[in-house]
């Protein structure tokens, strides 16, 4: 096992934790115009996040790592951070935007060095996760420059 790959993968982890925990936020307290498209779209991607979460967590157990398993660790891990204070709708869209735009970075990062590594699962996992994510980064931008 590479220890540099389980590493990636348990902070990547934590990463997917804290944007998920901002969309379940942003799916309960978004408010104005937009309500019912935003509170189902957050929802949408707090879902897809959860299943991504998951997805890390037991890669990084099939490598022989140990996933982060307590809220505290994630907070302390990740590299996304919580609001200050509640974002209004069009701030709550922008930083999902910013966020996942980041996460697709650091997803082909890892996937780069699993690949250098031989570890075709892990690189293949995060690819996909990248993918999918690109294609809703255009989704985000597209609302935004309505
Ligand atoms: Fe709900």
């Amino acid at each position: 096992m590479s220890n540099a790959i389980v590493s990636a993968l348990n902070l990547l982890q934590a990463d997917y934790a804290v944007f998920y925990q901002k969309l379940r936020g942003y799916h309960w307290t978004v408010t104005g115009p937009m309500f019912f498209q935003l509170h189902q779209k957050f929802e949408e991607l707090y879902l897809d996040m959860a299943i991504k979460v998951d997805d890390l967590a037991e890669r990084s157990l099939t490598l022989g790592g140990s996933p982060v398993t307590t809220i505290k660790g994630m907070i302390e891990l990740s590299r996304l951070h919580e609001d200050a204070e509640p974002p209004n709708a069009a701030a709550m869209v922008r930083t999902v935007y910013t966020d996942l735009n980041l996460l697709t970075v650091w997803n082909r990062e890892v996937a780069a060095l699993a690949a250098k590594e031989d570890d075709v699962a892990t690189a293949n996992l995060l690819e996909g996760m990248a993918d999918t994510q690109e294609k809703e980064a255009w989704m985000l931008r597209a609302f935004l420059e309505s």
